[in-house]
């Protein structure tokens, strides 16, 4: 598939790109063209490019800028319609001398969705370190997915499944994007607390007796 990566010149986004890379034609997409070219340089097979050009191009996005900037992909509205564009954006601040999230209400994934309503929206990546995603291939870690329809998830998961070692977990409608992006303050906090540097999340199950009913009679609408 052609990604293009929005903020593929930063951490987060260079580490996606070079492992994607592996099995996606990646498109590092920047602000500028031509930090864009340079950071390309280090991903196989990359290309760099403005936003414009890259939103054209790509059959997939994903967005990896500060919460601050979405308002960049804007423009994009019309080239990125109907394309599926996963947020990997947390909306973050420090209280106390701690991380916490930083909004009151809604997420950035909803606030993507709003710029972009004609696009397929999904949360996916938010809550992996840039530094540990090379290190799913030898200790498997879960990637919350939010998204409203089965056939975006599903295209989602692809996306995820593409990365050695990442696994995709469904995490609600579009509406929970929230609940998923405010485990990274909590995941970034537990780190500093414990001094573990790539802590990342992997939920394991542990063996049972017979489950009891779940109330969550949900997975995304559509079929399966
Ligand atoms: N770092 C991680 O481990 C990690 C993990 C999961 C999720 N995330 C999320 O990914 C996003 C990026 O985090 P990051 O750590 O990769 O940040 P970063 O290293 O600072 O990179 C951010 C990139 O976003 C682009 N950008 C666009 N508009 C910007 C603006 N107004 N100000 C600053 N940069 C702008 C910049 O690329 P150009 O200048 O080339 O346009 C920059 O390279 C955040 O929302 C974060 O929550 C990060």
């Amino acid at each position: 598939m052609k990604i293009a990566v929005f903020g593929g010149t930063g951490s987060m986004g260079h580490s996606l790109s070079v492992h994607l890379a592996r099995r996606n034609e990646v498109i590092v997409a920047s602000r500028d063209a031509a930090r864009a070219t340079v950071a390309a340089r280090g991903v196989k097979g990359a290309n760099g490019s403005g936003y414009r050009e890259a939103g054209e191009r790509c059959e997939a996005a994903i967005v990896a800028i500060p919460f601050g900037a979405i308002s960049l992909l804007s423009p994009l509205r019309g080239t990125l319609a109907g394309k599926l564009v996963l947020s990997a954006v947390n909306p973050m601040k420090v209280v106390r001398g701690a991380f916490a999230y930083g909004l009151e209400s809604g997420s950035a994934a909803e606030s993507l969705a709003s710029l972009l309503p004609e696009s397929r929206l999904a949360t996916a990546f938010n809550n992996i370190p840039a530094s540990c995603i090379g290190r799913a291939r030898t200790r498997p870690l879960d990637v919350l997915v939010a998204a409203d329809e089965r056939e975006t998830f599903n295209a989602a998961a692809g996306v995820v499944l593409s990365i050695p070692g990442l696994r995709p977990r469904y995490a609600g409608p579009l509406s929970e994007a929230g609940t998923v992006e405010r485990i990274t303050p909590l995941i970034l906090n537990l780190a500093a607390d414990s001094g573990e540097e790539n802590l990342a999340p992997m939920f394991v199950s542990t063996p049972s007796r017979p489950r009891p009913a779940s109330v969550f009679k949900g997975g995304p609408k559509g079929k399966s």
